[in-house]
């Protein structure tokens, strides 16, 4: 097909429905929206044998909480846009992070967050609204009445600006105590507004972005037990009443004294059956090597065999920058390099072990362009440690999507006019480690999601 490049006014654009948890999983939500210019971003957000892609094919996102501070560290930003399809700001949405003075609100080490993800085609978790941790002494300082008022303006103030571009928000954070007594934990919050505190934040919330999944985040509700217990008490009274809560958020801390429980998939579950969606919203092992790596594919496993279990977010890159450090908690250690925890959690995804492999090849996406009714996408197809001959791989996009043009490539299409197969557009010969490109325009037709990408299959 001929080359055909729409040219227009790049701006940012808006979603068209409600997100619902399967548009955050592929190149998720966030896809929608950035405004990246014309100029081809480097980094991807997909690729077969990543975290991302292999949680995609499981229709699940793959994240990571991600700092500001690190995104010009080019190790940190290859891997979290090689492997992530989702991030969650570690830090940076919290209340003394945005609101640190009554009104005056700082975006910006956020928003660098956020539009790094965007670009990438990446989904963004919000973290967090209400939470008693990180909150500005002015807050703790209030009466009654003004810190319901500040309370309904902050949740307000911070959804608005983020409006289409977070996926989910933790609307309220660990409020809930520790141990048997399944009472709700002390804070400014309770304290003074009473029980009413949360359900005020969900109505609030629902308000200010209609189109958001609210999530209630805590710790030590990972199995069944008495802090658990308060919180399903809670969900189910208020899907009883009618009070919007979307999911339930399972931060999943875990080490030698806190490991991860075994009635884990049946606790999430209990709380999917209650009609809410479950993610994993905080994960993260200590330890090390196998035992670590079996630990890290329990956790996924109990989340893939959730039908609502959405998503799986783990609290950080690498070792080097994890709260818990020294316990070496993630996925990639602190040079980058994959962890045995890696490989299970790839393996109890199903990915096929290695960004292409011996003999295969993968592809990741970016997009290159966007404009308001369209944007250029374009497939990077690498072989793995071998030579191949030739490639295919798949693109679905979304209805009303329409592809309305590719190149360098040959694409023939299902019977939907939504998935379309693409193969070489001439010699398909690439060596072990080289890459191609196709390129495709989408016509939105007001949905500005990204498109999903099958894996890649060598010949
Ligand atoms: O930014 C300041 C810096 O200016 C200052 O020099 C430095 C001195 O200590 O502190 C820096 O702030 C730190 C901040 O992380 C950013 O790095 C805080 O001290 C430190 O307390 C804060 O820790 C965060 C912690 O939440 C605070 O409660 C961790 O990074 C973050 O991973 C952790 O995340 C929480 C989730 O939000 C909720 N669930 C538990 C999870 C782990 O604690």
């Amino acid at each position: 097909m001929a080359m055909i490049i729409p040219r227009g006014p790049v701006r940012p654009l808006r979603p068209a429905r409600r997100p619902r948890v399967r548009r955050a999983l592929v190149l998720g939500t966030a896809g929608l929206l950035a405004a990246v210019g014309v100029t081809a971003q480097s980094g991807t957000a997909e690729a077969a044998g990543t975290l991302g892609s292999a949680a995609a094919a499981k229709g699940r996102y793959f994240g990571t909480a991600v700092s500001a501070q690190y995104l010009g560290e080019s190790g940190y930003v290859s891997t979290l846009d090689r492997e992530f399809s989702s991030v969650t700001p570690e830090n940076e949405m919290k209340w003394d992070a945005v609101e640190a003075t009554r009104g005056a609100f700082t975006f910006g080490p956020a928003d660098r967050i956020v539009n790094h993800a965007q670009s990438r085609g990446m989904s963004v978790r919000g973290h967090t609204l209400v939470w008693h941790s990180q909150l500005p002494g002015w807050v703790a300082g209030l009466g009654a009445a003004d810190l319901r008022s500040a309370m309904n303006n902050h949740i307000t103030k911070v959804m608005q600006h983020y409006k289409g571009k977070v996926f989910a928000w933790d609307v309220v954070n660990e409020a809930f105590q520790d141990g048997s007594s399944g009472a709700r934990r002390s804070s400014p919050f309770q304290d003074k507004l009473g029980n009413g505190f949360i359900e005020e934040a969900f109505r609030t919330a629902r308000a200010a972005d209609p189109a958001a999944e609210l999530c209630y985040n805590d710790y030590n509700t990972d199995g069944v037990n008495a802090k658990s217990n308060a919180v399903y008490a809670m969900v189910k009274d208020f899907k009883a009443r009618g009070v919007p809560i979307d999911c339930v958020g399972f931060q999943s801390h875990f080490n030698s004294a806190s490991p991860v429980p075994s009635d884990y998939r049946a606790n999430l579950q209990r709380f999917a059956d209650l009609g809410v969606d479950v993610q994993v919203t905080e994960l993260d092992i200590e330890g090390s090597g196998s035992a670590q790596a079996a630990s890290y594919g329990n956790a996924v496993s109990a989340c893939l065999a959730v039908s609502r279990c959405t998503g799986i977010t783990v609290w950080g890159v690498t070792d080097k920058y994890s709260w818990r450090s020294g316990g070496t908690p993630l996925l990639f250690d602190g040079a980058y390099t994959k962890k045995p925890a890696y490989d299970a959690v790839l393996a109890a995804l199903g990915g096929s072990g290695g960004g292409g492999g011996s003999g295969g090849c993968s592809v990741s996406y970016t997009r290159t362009a966007q404009w308001n009714g369209g944007f250029n996408g374009q497939v990077t197809v690498t072989a793995g440690s071998a030579p191949i001959n030739g490639w295919t791989t798949t693109v679905t996009v979304t209805p009303p999507q329409k592809v309305s043009a590719t190149w360098n490539g040959t694409p023939t299409w299902d019977s939907s006019g939504n998935v379309m197969t693409m193969r070489p557009g001439g010699n398909g010969h690439l060596a072990a480690g080289a890459s191609t490109t196709f390129g495709f325009t989408v016509m939105t037709n007001g949905n500005t999601s990204a498109p999903l990408l099958g894996t890649c299959t060598a010949s």
